[in-house]
């Protein structure tokens, strides 16, 4: 049972406002307490750049996305044969249903982007690192709970790529030896994709995914306050031996409210700014945010001639691709190196070392045994759990990229380059050069986070200072 609180008394004299404001908090202290914790109390360091804005632009998104979704949920139809023809009276019979529509889509693209380049900041600042695991490990479950809505909400307005897209990804789990088949048959509800698929997606995608979404970025923000944020140069501001001032605050820090919601307001109008210029002159951006084929109707007999997933999905389709029966020897020279590297020179007890022998023999008769299309489902998603390790395979001496050796900001770049090359090959139509550079660049995906716990001790850091670097501007 809670503790029992005294009420606190406000002069008569007080405004009404003071007065209404007292009469709330002897009645609810808890959403007072709240606020104070997380905002006007919470002391965030005061180095914080531009990076620190993609956070508050996520949850702008998320807001976003729920409220355009309440009112297009108003006046769509979950229904195979009325869908497609739902969104189209949505943009043109329903007053302002084509804003709506637009902010929506729209706003599927942004949130990709905005947290791209949230979880970017976090690589180069080494936020994932001990103690932020848990946030971390919530913000990689906070992806895949977006993908997962991404893909369901895609195939809501029923056109050809909503239909041959979801085709082509609920067929990948069929590749899964044993229970794949059934799998396959469970997650469309029948066959082929159909009614019934249309029906558990729209579910999935209106409530089931959007409350756990709500409840990771609540679990996101709690564990991040707890155990307070990091900063651009990867030094603790909080904790024993810190400068504080005399009322125990950190001298590095400085209140979340008002200096960050000032400094978010001002990212968001940015953001605002760019949103809206895509919303109202280029919604369909090139056919990236909204591919041409999906303004055709969903035809189960007519296959489009090249079927790819929307931008944010094409590093992981690019890998998926990568994975064909040849590039399955160079996955078996990479476990047979792997575990040549344990046997050799890692310092694994005898034992260890048998179990490493043995793992890495039933590894490769699985690999020859199971279809390469298999390894492919297993590489796509092998590589959003790899991200989930990271605190884990990072062995760097300095927490931020600033004080790193130089060359690890060229791994970075290169690791950037990759993506942005793997995701532009994703949306092209196969062809054998590309093949041969998506498997390049999967290698070096996998590469550079396998081998972080070798790469990342590299080198000499630079001397990391005591206290944040900061300038007044
Ligand atoms: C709906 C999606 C998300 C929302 C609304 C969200 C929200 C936030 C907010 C408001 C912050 C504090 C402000 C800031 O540091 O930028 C934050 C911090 C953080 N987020 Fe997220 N986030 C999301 C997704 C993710 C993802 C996908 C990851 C990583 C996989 C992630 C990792 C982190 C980390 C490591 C921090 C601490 C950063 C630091 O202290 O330097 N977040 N998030």
């Amino acid at each position: 049972m809670a503790a029992y609180r005294e009420f606190k008394e406000v002069s008569p004299n007080a405004s009404a406002g003071a007065k209404t404001m007292n009469w709330l908090e002897n009645r609810f202290p808890t959403a007072f307490d709240a606020y104070k914790v997380h905002m006007s109390e919470y002391y965030a360091p005061k180095n914080f750049n531009f990076w620190y804005i993609f956070g508050s632009l996520a949850l702008l998104v998320l807001v976003i996305q729920i409220v355009t979704g309440i009112f297009l949920v108003m006046h769509y139809k979950p229904d195979a044969a009325k869908a497609f023809e739902s969104v189209e009276y949505i943009m043109r019979d329903v007053p302002w249903g084509w804003l709506i529509r637009y902010m929506h889509s729209t706003g599927a693209s942004a949130f990709f982007v905005v947290v791209y380049l949230h979880m970017f900041r976090g690589l180069l600042y080494g936020s994932y690192r001990k103690p932020r695991e848990l946030v971390w490990i919530f913000g990689c479950a906070i992806f895949l709970a977006l993908m997962a809505e991404a893909f369901m909400g895609y195939l809501l307005p029923w056109g050809q790529m909503s239909y041959w897209g979801a085709q082509v990804i609920v067929n990948l789990f069929s590749a899964i030896p044993f229970i794949g088949p059934d799998l396959a048959l469970l997650i469309r509800g029948d066959y082929v994709v159909g009614d019934a698929t249309l029906n558990r997606f729209f579910s999935f995608h209106v409530i089931a995914v959007p409350l756990v979404l709500l409840g990771l970025v609540v679990a996101h923000l709690l564990a991040l306050h707890d155990v307070g944020s990091n900063n651009p140069d990867g030094i603790e501001i909080k904790g024993p031996g810190k400068a504080v001032d005399d009322k125990g605050h950190p001298l590095d820090g400085i209140p979340f409210h008002p200096y960050y919601t000032v400094h978010d307001i001002f990212g968001v109008c940015v953001f605002l700014f760019i949103f809206s210029a895509i919303v109202f002159f280029a919604p369909e951006f090139g056919g990236y945010f909204l591919e041409y084929n999906n303004f055709i109707p969903a035809d189960p007999l007519k296959t489009p001639a090249h079927i790819a997933p929307v931008w944010y999905f094409t590093p992981f389709y690019s890998m998926l691709r990568a994975i064909t029966s040849e590039m399955m020897y160079a996955l078996i020279a990479c476990v047979v190196l792997g575990a040549g590297f344990g046997v050799l020179k890692a310092r694994l007890p005898g034992i260890m070392k048998g179990i490493v022998v043995v793992a890495a023999v039933v590894a490769i008769a699985l690999m020859l045994a199971i279809d390469a299309k298999f390894w492919g489902v297993v590489v796509m998603g092998g590589a959003v759990v790899i991200l989930f390790f990271l605190p884990w395979l990072d062995h760097s001496p300095a927490r931020s990229i600033r004080y790193r050796p130089d060359w690890h900001k060229w791994m970075y770049a290169v690791f950037v380059i990759n993506f942005v090359i793997l995701a532009y090959l994703g949306v092209q139509p196969p062809s054998p050069i590309g093949e041969r550079v998506s498997q390049v660049g999967t290698l070096f995906y996998f590469g550079f986070f396998l081998l972080m716990p070798w790469w990342s001790q590299l080198g000499t850091p630079k001397p990391v200072p005591e206290r944040v670097t900061f300038a007044a501007h």
